[in-house]
């Protein structure tokens, strides 16, 4: 029994430049135009669509399928996906131009094309020969750096919404040409930007969330990483010596993108923060957010909760920034913020919440038990202490984020690291407090609640 009348697979086997291969014959644009036309036809109950790997037959792609028919379409471009699905997969009656029927050719290059590459990874192997994938993670900084450099820069709002050339990016950025066109090719080839007749154009992404004007753009958070960049080259100083050997301070700018990038994540999963809380059921009404940021938890948590008052903690470089994302929410009246130092200044006293979300890890182990001590104090009876951070398997070597994000905490703080629910279940218990679960939320970060008895 199949659950859908047709199901599509399109090969999009990615191989090393060079290689023939699907993608670089625009499978992905096939697929996506696959996408659109099933929807636009009435179909998308009907046909399930499925990305595969290579089928060895790389020279006669993108190779398309269609099951349950087992016809194998060969060189489908874009232009030819309306009449694929309204002549096929709308009436079943098979496009005979693009259909490769003969199977003894099929199976023969697909077989030659096994054998061959079998043959190149015993070579491979009894040389020696670095895997590409290795390869590729030891030269992951060198697409990075470039992306960074460019928003640095902001090439994507010197490209503008016309384009431009080398040259007139160049002379907008105050830099040299040459250069500049070595950087903007390779934007190119990581997609981000057009090339046409020597005019560089803005992606429809690069647009959207890397140029001046755009709503969703998205690159004052991002320089955040550029900052990040310089810290985690200090990576192998830091293990040597065990701690953090950057320079901490931070001039405001620096400041401002941190926070940026804060808002932007926060944004994302507040809603589902505050859902998995429980907020709206139970009585939360006196709320402390410590390191509150840019204040985006406590204004989705305000915005939850009519009659809430949320306090902010924060260092006073952030505090006005806080202030200004509240005053824009028109929530001045229900959130305050206070300058303070979270590992030293009083709490106050008798709160239904406290949050500490994107704290814990920038603290040492000795530091986050005696702020969940005074965080227990500091609540009313009943009340919640929530935790949210990248917490990891207790091994600690997963997930991946989490463990990559100790390393971030080592190069940029002075005891910080990511920590395991096995360690975090033990500073909830020894702090009193009962009812402590994990609840594990969409994306990287997770939360850890507990209850004052
Ligand atoms: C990673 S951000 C998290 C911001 C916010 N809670 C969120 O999840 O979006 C950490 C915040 O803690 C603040 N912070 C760091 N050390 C602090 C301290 N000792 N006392 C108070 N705030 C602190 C930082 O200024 C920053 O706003
Ligand atoms: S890459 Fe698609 S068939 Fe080989």
């Amino acid at each position: 029994m199949e659950p859908f009348r047709h199901h599509i697979f399109v090969c999009t086997q990615e191989k090393p430049e060079g290689v023939t291969n699907c993608p670089a014959n625009r499978s992905w644009q096939l697929l996506s135009a696959l996408e659109s036309e099933v929807i636009s036809q009435g179909l998308d109950n009907e046909v399930q669509l499925s990305t595969c790997g290579c089928l060895g037959l790389c020279d006669e792609g993108p190779i398309l399928i269609a099951y349950p028919d087992g016809v194998w379409y060969r060189k489908v471009q874009p232009a030819a996906v309306p009449e694929i699905v309204s002549s096929h997969l709308r009436d079943g009656k098979v496009v005979a131009r693009l259909a490769w029927t003969d199977a003894a050719a099929m199976k023969a290059m697909s077989a030659e094309h096994r054998d061959h590459f079998r043959a190149m990874m015993k070579a491979r192997d009894k040389a020696g020969i670095l895997p590409d994938d290795v390869n590729e993670m030891i030269r992951g900084f060198m697409s990075s750096r470039a992306v960074l450099t460019a928003l640095e820069l902001d090439i994507f709002s010197a490209v503008g919404s016309n384009g431009s050339s080398a040259d007139q990016v160049a002379q907008k950025i105050h830099a040299d040409a040459r250069a500049t066109e070595m950087l903007l090719n390779v934007l190119v080839s990581l997609k981000l930007l057009e090339k046409n007749a020597g005019i560089f154009r803005n992606t429809p992404l690069s647009a959207r969330f890397f140029a001046e004007g755009s709503p969703d753009n998205a690159r004052p958070a991002m320089l955040h990483s550029v900052n990040l960049w310089d810290r985690w080259s200090t990576l192998t100083d830091a293990v040597h010596s065990g701690t953090s050997v950057a320079s901490r301070t931070r001039d405001q700018q620096s400041v401002i993108s941190f926070i940026a990038a804060m808002d932007r994540n926060a944004k994302e999963r507040a809603t589902a923060v505050v859902k998995a809380v429980g907020a709206n059921a139970n009585g939360i009404h006196r709320m402390l957010d410590l390191g509150g940021g840019s204040g985006a938890y406590s204004i989705a948590f305000a915005r939850a909760i009519p009659d809430l008052h949320s306090q902010i903690m924060d260092l006073a470089e952030v505090v006005p920034l806080a202030q200004g994302h509240i005053l824009r929410a028109g929530l001045a009246d229900r959130i305050t913020t206070r300058v303070g130092d979270m590992l030293r200044d009083p709490f106050g006293e008798n709160y239904d919440l406290i949050l500490v979300s994107a704290i814990c890890h920038m603290f040492s182990a000795e530091e986050n038990r005696a702020l969940f001590q005074r965080a227990y104090r500091a609540l009313a009876p009943g009340g919640r202490f929530v935790v949210q951070d990248f917490i990891l398997e207790p091994d600690k070597t997963a997930p991946r984020f989490a463990a990559l994000f100790s390393l971030n905490m080592l190069v940029g703080t002075r005891g910080g690291s990511s920590y395991s629910e096995p360690e975090y279940t033990t500073w909830f218990r020894d702090a009193g407090f009962s009812d402590i679960r994990r609840l594990r939320l969409p994306g990287p970060a997770s939360l850890m609640l507990g209850t004052r008895a």
